[in-house]
């Protein structure tokens, strides 16, 4: 079992989710011969899991490729809460697409927590389920009018939700919406046995399979790096961001985002519920099992990828606000996610574009990925089984998205016009010593060059220029890694990349060091 460390000690592991940490690694194999299939899925997190596990239900054969291992990407490092609300979603969208259809995203969500419930009764799950009432509370007066309209349109969408001012945590809040019976879980024990029950019987799951393209003849293909290709009627793109080899330009679409998470032991118990404030910083909730006892897992302080000043002050606010709040006994783990948000905070979940029929995709799940991943199982089973879904419209990622959301995203997409241009000025420090783990931009001969020295001593060097539209890429000090302020593309230290949309590795400069 993990062992707790003192915070007097600072950050003296690396970061791991402890969804990973506590869990075994899986063992597929990797694709290595030419197959045919009904369905071909990338992408090995929830989304991509549930939806073959719907689909393998619905008597089809089901490929899964995942690049990594599967359910070690957003998925493994969520907070796991299983809810329909997201924070105070329920007015904005009503004002967005009207009742009717905000009435279907409510009750495709409060569907998806049935439905996981439902998969781990039938596969006997033992992944630490619980039902739980989740709330969104504030502690500023400028919020309180607005939970009021959040429950009362909640209610009118037919949510079990109802207003409060008397929450058991262990600071003041002026309100507060509860919604009842939603749920949380661990993850990866419920993903890696949904995994097992896929796989056999002609259906695959296959990891360290890279997807770099797909082909469209007379049936789809999609091409491993290796060249060995799956054949299928229909192909679902469920990787955290869609190719970008494909139209849709999804990357202009959306925006991505990391977040933070530590895991502590806190001096007292933590009350029944999971809690999410309504401002800023966010301050999210809840606790797991853990031993005897528990752990307190708080989670918050997101930012675009890539914009984050030092990634190590996210961490430490949260133990701040922990200690403060809870009292520190020890600390765990810590880790941090990345997701990708849409201009009126819906995903996409459908046809890639209306001129690829047979190919689907869901992403931008802006941090709610536990539900909106199986309701997008739920979708596109239906879309592919029966032609049809009654929630598909709202998630049509064709839609007519309103005018307000898409200045709101213009304006941030400013910031990524300013980061290409700004980042090409060489203002890099100049090359000096680097130590073991530490990355930096230097600066040689006026060319700013991205360094990084291993554990071992090497110094590896790269060409800090996005692979995918060429912003200047930042060190991201925390996570060790090379990542993009534009589209929220992320590199490994030595190049390869971790987030897409980028698809190729970094330049390595060669040197003898
Ligand atoms: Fe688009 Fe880097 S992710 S330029």
């Amino acid at each position: 079992m993990q062992q707790y460390y003192s915070p007097d000690k600072g950050f003296s592991k690396e970061p791991e989710s402890y969804w990973i940490a506590s869990t075994d690694t899986t063992n597929y194999p990797a694709l290595e011969e030419d197959i045919t299939v009904d369905v071909a899925i990338v992408g090995g997190g929830i989304t991509g899991i549930t939806t073959g596990c719907l689909l393998k239900r619905a008597g089809l054969k089901v490929a899964i490729m995942e690049a990594d291992r599967i359910a070690r990407g957003t998925s493994g490092h969520t907070t796991a809460k299983i809810t329909s609300q997201h924070g105070l979603i329920y007015d904005k969208i009503a004002t967005q697409i009207g009742m009717k259809k905000a009435k279907r995203y409510a009750q495709s969500n409060e569907k998806a927590i049935k439905l996981i419930a439902s998969i781990i009764e039938k596969i006997n799950i033992d992944c630490d389920f619980k039902w739980q009432d989740a709330y969104v509370y504030t502690q500023s007066d400028d919020y309180i009018e607005k939970i009021k309209k959040e429950v009362g349109i909640a209610q009118c969408l037919g949510i079990k939700a109802s207003y409060t001012t008397d929450l058991p945590l262990p600071f003041p809040i002026k309100a507060a919406i509860r919604f009842e019976k939603q749920a949380k879980f661990h993850p990866r024990k419920y993903l890696l046995k949904v995994a097992q029950y896929i796989d056999g019987d002609g259906s695959y799951i296959f990891e360290n399979t890279n997807v770099v393209g797909i082909e469209r003849e007379k049936q789809c293909s999609v091409v491993a790096e290796n060249g060995k290709r799956i054949t299928a009627s229909k192909i679902i793109i469920a990787s955290l961001f869609p190719f970008s080899n494909f139209r849709g330009l999804y990357f202009s679409r959306m925006f991505q985002e990391r977040s933070y998470i530590v895991a502590i032991k806190a001096k007292s118990k933590f009350p029944e519920g999971m809690y999410i404030n309504a401002e800023k910083p966010t301050r999210s909730m809840r606790s797991h099992p853990f031993g005897d006892g528990e752990i307190l897992l708080v989670a918050g302080e997101h930012h675009k990828t890539g914009r984050g000043k030092d990634e190590n002050v996210h961490y430490k606010n949260l133990i701040d606000f922990a200690d403060k709040n809870f009292g520190i006994e020890g600390i765990l783990c810590r880790w941090s996610a990345q997701d990708c948000t849409t201009p009126d905070s819906i995903p996409y979940i459908g046809n890639i574009t209306p001129n690829y029929p047979d190919i689907y995709v869901a992403t931008g799940f802006k941090k709610w990925g536990m539900t909106t991943g199986a309701v997008s199982a739920m979708i596109l089973r239906d879309l592919i089984v029966k032609g049809n879904n009654s929630w598909a419209e709202v998630y049509d990622p064709s839609r007519f998205i309103e005018t307000g959301s898409i200045l709101t995203f213009i304006k941030q997409n400013l910031d990524v016009a300013m980061n290409f241009v700004s980042g090409k000025f060489p203002t890099g420090s100049p090359a000096g010593k680097i130590e073991k783990g530490e990355g930096k931009i230097v600066n040689v001969a006026g060319q700013k060059i991205g360094a990084y020295r291993d554990e071992k001593g090497k110094l590896h060097l790269i060409d800090t220029t996005c692979t995918h539209m060429g912003c200047e890429l930042k060190w991201n000090d925390a996570e060790k890694t090379w990542d993009c302020p534009c589209h929220g593309s992320r590199f490994s230290p030595t190049g390869e990349v971790i987030d897409s949309p980028a698809f190729e590795p970094l330049d390595k400069i060669e040197i003898d060091n």
